[in-house]
């Protein structure tokens, strides 16, 4: 709402800015006065996530985005250029955009599918960061959407928890070349959020319908219920402002105590 929030003049870049836990992101940051380009493949998602931040009353002008594959090199660094060119600066960077593949043991689990969730989390903040970086200056913060199996695993999901945990390892190596510039690297690891990304993981995880692979999923998580897409973005918030200004190199959990 207020241009003097506290990301007050910054400007911040969400890859997968369309879906559940980015534009969740992309409204708390607004409202504490950030310009946000939300980047992503859904073309009509994007359209209708702009339009509800735009008409949420936060500073004019202070959303824009394009249709991005994080997958491809040079759209990655167009929607970087573009975040640059109509907001003239970039202080925040989160690479968030995501997909599960699929659940199947190792020796039936699928190349096709494995690549892929590779290319899309691990290939994707890669490039986001590698075009992104140089545009960045001290007090700036890149944040890289883990998840609880970015720490922890279970069977079947060896695409998707092997994706989470390589990005801690290019959250490290970010935060140890960045520290001195400056620049703060750190990543969130969400447990099961009540969205539909995560319906299908549980649907897919468990063969069970969606309720009852919901209800099994609670138990699991110590504080017994999934979180609220708000709830991530608050800790998101957290990172991207200067509350976490003495945090780098961390991988935060946000899971209902689930990797505890
Ligand atoms: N939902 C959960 O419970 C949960 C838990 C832990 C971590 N996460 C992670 O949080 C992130 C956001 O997930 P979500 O729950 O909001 O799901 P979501 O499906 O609502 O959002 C994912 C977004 O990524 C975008 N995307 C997919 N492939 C892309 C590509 N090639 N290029 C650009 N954008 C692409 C989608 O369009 C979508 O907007 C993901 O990285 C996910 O792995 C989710």
């Amino acid at each position: 709402m207020s241009a003097m929030g506290r990301l007050g003049g910054k400007a911040a870049i969400i890859t997968g800015g369309e879906g559940s836990i980015g534009l969740a992101t992309a409204r708390a940051f607004a409202a504490e006065g950030a310009r946000v380009f939300l980047a992503g493949i859904s073309e009509p998602d994007l359209k209708a996530a702009a339009a509800t931040l735009d008409g949420d009353g936060f500073t004019e002008h202070a959303v824009a985005w394009a249709v991005t594959d994080v997958r491809d090199s040079a759209q990655v660094k167009a929607a970087v250029e573009a975040t640059v060119g109509r907001f003239g600066r970039l202080d925040i960077v989160v690479a968030n955009a995501g997909v599960f593949g699929t659940s199947k043991p190792i020796a039936d689990y699928p190349e096709d599918d494995f690549d892929n969730v590779m290319a899309v989390h691990v290939r994707g903040a890669f490039l986001l960061c590698k075009h992104a970086v140089p545009h960045l200056s001290a007090g700036a913060s890149v944040i890289i959407t883990s998840s609880v199996v970015g720490i922890t695993a279970a069977p079947g999901i060896a695409g998707y928890a092997t994706a989470k945990h390589a990005q801690v390892g290019l959250m490290r190596t970010m935060a140890a070349e960045l520290a001195p510039r400056g620049i703060r690297v750190n990543t969130i690891h969400p447990g099961p959020v009540d969205n539909a990304f995560q319906a299908q993981v549980e649907v897919t995880a468990t063969g069970a319908g969606a309720a009852q692979a919901q209800a099994i999923f609670d138990g699991m998580i110590p504080l017994g219920r999934h979180a609220r897409p708000e709830e991530i973005a608050r800790s998101m918030l957290y990172l991207a402002s200067d509350d976490s200004s003495f945090m780098t190199g961390a991988t935060l959990a946000v899971d209902g105590g689930m990797s505890s």
